[in-house]
Order: structure tokens, then C-alpha cells, then sequence
């Protein structure tokens, strides 16, 4: 197994779900983290729990992920020591709505392709190329189911994670004579804020999760931890992960 002791590992999207407890597993293991988000009153708090719980660094990086311009430099402003990533967490991202096309808030569909598109793009693009020099590097992508199948409502967001899957496999076609690793992560629900960001609304977003056992935050960084501990020469392309009660995303077992 590969260590993680110092390695340095960037967690878009830390301030909340699964960023959150990615950037706890990491760190537990090991790692230097980068704590991305815009609530950076979070992210003082998180790298606080981190210093405090596992005794490792953590650095606040304040960034929209939209904002093209800040992307680059701020990433390119980074300290001396927190400059060589190691492992690149795209997991920033949202849904917003469950309108149909035809009735959607087209500024909605602004938000999730800039955010779930553009803005892991540019992160990607302001990592990888110092990986490549450094002849070493992780990237693993929050997908989705939504990024394997289409549901009722969910167009706009089902969209941004198919594209997020070529860009997946494309960035694994383009580093493929390089040491680097590309790997996407696909769940089906996890209890986080994503509901309660998508619908606008606390009590529907509990009701998402009612009468089964949702998959959590911690869950899903294991298997992030799982996918960044593999052996050189082992590359996980894509891991789609389920609670047990849900089948496929329009198939879920519910009790009363
Ligand atoms: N929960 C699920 O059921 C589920 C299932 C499959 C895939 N996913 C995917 O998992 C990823 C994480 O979602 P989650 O469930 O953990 O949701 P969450 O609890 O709402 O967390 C989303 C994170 O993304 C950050 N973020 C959103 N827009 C951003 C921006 N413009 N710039 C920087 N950071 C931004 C938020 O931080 P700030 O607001 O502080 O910026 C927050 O930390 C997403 O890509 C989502 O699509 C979730």
C-alpha cells in the first residue's frame, strides 16, 4: 500500500459532506490538506479540528471554484510548501432544482455546469501539469450515479456528471504515459447538504432519506482513502457505491 504520511492532498468542497470527511480521513492518515470552499468560517474550523484530532497541517484556501481568474492564481500563489499536491479531491459540486427542463430557472444550470464542469476544470488544470513535472499525482472526481443514468428532474445536474465521466476518462487518456492516477467516485445518496442545496428547503431534504439508511460522508472518504492507498501500478477508474437499501438511482427500498 501506498503511505500518505505528507503528502500533501487539495479537498475542494471541505467546508460540508463529503469534502469535510474526506479532509479528516486524509489528514488522519497522513496528509497535508488544502481546505477549498467559499464558507471559510468552516474551513477555519475544520483545519482547527484537523490540527487538533490528528496533529497535521492544514491550510485554508478561500476560492469559488466558478471564478476562473482566482482559480489559477490563487492555486499558483499557494505557500512554497503546500504548492506540491499530491492528491487532488474534485469534489466540489451541487444540484439545484428538480424542475423539468422546460419549466427549469435556466440561472440554475449556470450554477451546476460552472461549478460541476468548469470550475473542476479549472482546478484540474492548475494542478496537473505540476504533477506531471513531479512525476507523481492523484486525481479523484466526486461523479455521481446521476453521472451513469438520467432521472425525473434531474437533466441539468444529470448532465454536469456525465460530463464530469468524459472528462474522467478523457484526463486518463491524456496522463496515460505519465505515473499519474485518475479515478471517479459515484454514489448514489449520501446524507449531506446536497439535498437541502438542491431543493432550498430543510424538511423536504430529510425527506429524501426517509425510511432507509442513506450512505454518509465518512463512507465515501474511505473509499477515497481505498483509492489513493493502491499500489503504484493500480488505477481505479470509476467506483460506483450504493447504500444497500438503493438499487439504481429511480430504485430504492423504503420502509415505512
Ligand atoms: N450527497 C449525495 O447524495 C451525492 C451523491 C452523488 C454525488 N455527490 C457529489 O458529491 C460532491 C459533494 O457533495 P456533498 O453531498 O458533500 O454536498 P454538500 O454537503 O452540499 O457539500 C458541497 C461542497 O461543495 C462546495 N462548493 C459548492 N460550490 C462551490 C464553489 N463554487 N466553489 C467552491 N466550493 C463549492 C461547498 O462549499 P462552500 O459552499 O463553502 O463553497 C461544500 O463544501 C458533489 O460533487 C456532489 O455532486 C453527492
Amino acid at each position: 500500500m501506498r503511505q500518505l504520511t505528507n503528502k500533501i492532498a487539495l479537498i475542494t468542497g471541505a467546508s460540508a459532506g463529503i469534502g469535510r470527511a474526506t479532509a479528516l480521513a486524509l489528514a488522519r492518515e497522513g496528509c497535508r490538506t488544502i481546505l477549498v470552499g467559499r464558507r471559510v468560517d468552516r474551513l477555519e474550523k475544520l483545519k482547527k479540528e484537523i490540527e487538533n484530532s490528528y496533529q497535521q497541517e492544514a491550510y485554508v484556501l478561500e476560492l469559488d471554484i466558478r471564478k476562473k481568474e482566482d482559480v489559477l492564481s490563487k492555486i499558483k500563489k499557494l505557500p512554497a510548501n503546500w504548492q506540491a499536491v499530491d492528491i487532488l479531491i474534485n469534489n466540489a459540486g451541487m444540484a439545484k432544482g428538480i424542475s423539468k427542463m422546460q419549466d427549469s430557472n435556466v440561472d440554475d444550470w449556470d450554477t451546476m455546469i460552472d461549478t460541476n464542469v468548469k470550475g473542476l476544470l479549472y482546478v484540474t488544470y492548475a494542478i496537473v501539469p505540476g504533477m506531471i513535472e513531479r512525476g507523481r499525482g492523484d486525481i479523484v472526481h466526486l461523479g455521481s450515479i446521476a453521472g451513469h443514468e438520467v432521472y425525473p428532474g434531474g437533466n441539468i445536474y444529470c448532465a454536469t456528471k456525465h460530463a464530469v465521466h468524459a472528462i474522467e476518462k478523457a484526463l486518463r487518456i491524456d496522463v496515460v504515459d505519465t505515473p499519474l492516477r485518475v479515478s471517479s467516485i459515484d454514489p448514489g445518496m449520501v446524507e449531506t447538504e446536497f439535498s437541502e442545496v438542491r431543493l432550498g428547503d430543510k424538511e423536504k431534504a430529510k425527506a429524501v432519506y426517509q425510511g432507509l439508511k442513506p450512505l454518509t460522508g465518512a463512507d465515501i472518504a474511505e473509499l477515497i482513502v481505498f483509492v489513493v492507498t493502491r499500489p503504484a501500478h493500480v488505477q481505479i477508474g470509476e467506483m460506483t457505491v450504493f447504500p444497500t437499501a438503493q438499487a439504481s438511482a429511480m430504485v430504492a427500498h423504503r420502509t415505512k
